[in-house]
């Protein structure tokens, strides 16, 4: 059986006005497996994910990373959790595309030769090595995705978190994102990611669960869970358009 990496028990978010955003959520990631996290906007994903990584409070209930609270883990989950965020500007803090992309692993203390490897190598793997000495600002809405992509990639942390990898991203983009996600599921380190693009991913995930209005729905292998798919949680069932699961993948089109 897997280690969990987070435990989620009962977790609410309530913003002022009594705005339940989040519904006693209790969940268990374990490590080294491919979640995928799919709800329709507003669903709760993105909160769900802030909450996890420290970068907002929850109201109620309890969270465990490698099972001890997660005020005292934020510092390890600095170093071993890389959120990409679902703004890319959001994440945008060097002066040109290189830089950008060495920022976490040099805030990780790695030697130079170490970090403009890891920079070279991620930019080349997200399609942007001609572009290393541009300005982020002048990249396009895609570019500055699969940048924020590569610095995460950069810092080589073991478990990855996606949030809407694929909005903005043209096919050789979608394509150079899931070739990343399929190396590091290789790798085995942990995936989750947060979509509404389930096409995209299906073939890649363990396990998907539905959140609808800031509550799970259902958890579970892919396939049952589409199979018991409630059309009013706003998720598409893409084996309408692909005949498996597996199948479901741009790579081999
Ligand atoms: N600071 C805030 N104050 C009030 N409500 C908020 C705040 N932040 C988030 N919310 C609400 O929480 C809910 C969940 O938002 P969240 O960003 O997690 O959705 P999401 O599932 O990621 O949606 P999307 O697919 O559009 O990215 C939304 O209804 C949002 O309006
Ligand atoms: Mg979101």
């Amino acid at each position: 059986m897997a280690n969990p990496l987070f435990s989620v028990k009962n977790l609410s978010k309530v913003f002022p006005g009594k705005v339940w955003a989040l519904t006693e959520v209790t969940l268990t990631i374990f490590e080294k497996e491919s979640l995928v996290i799919a709800g329709s906007n507003g669903s709760g994903k993105t909160l769900l994910l802030r909450i996890l990584t420290g970068l907002a409070e929850a109201t109620s209930g309890e969270i465990l990373f490698r099972g001890r609270p997660l005020a005292q883990t934020l510092p390890e989950i600095r170093h071993s959790v890389g959120l990409v965020f679902q703004d890319p500007d959001a994440q945008i803090v060097g002066e040109t595309a290189e830089e950008d992309t060495a920022f976490g692993p040099q805030n990780l203390g790695l030697p130079k030769a170490e970090v403009e490897t890891r920079v070279k190598t991620a930019l080349t793997a997200l399609g942007l090595g001609e572009k290393r000495e541009f300005s982020p600002r002048r990249l396009s809405g895609g570019e500055k995705r699969r940048l924020a992509i590569a610095g995460i990639l950069a810092m080589g942390c073991d478990t990855l978190i996606f949030d809407e990898p694929f909005a903005n991203l043209d096919w050789p983009g979608v394509k150079q994102v899931l070739e990343s996600i399929r190396k590091l599921k290789a790798e085995g380190k942990t995936l989750i990611i947060l979509t509404h693009e389930l096409e995209k991913t299906l073939a890649y995930a363990d396990r998907l669960v539905i959140l609808h209005q800031g509550a799970i729905r259902d958890d579970g292998k892919p396939a049952e869970v589409l199979d018991r798919l409630d059309p009013a949680y706003g998720v598409r069932d893409p084996r309408s358009t692909y005949a498996s699961v597996e199948d479901c993948t741009w790579l081999t089109e």
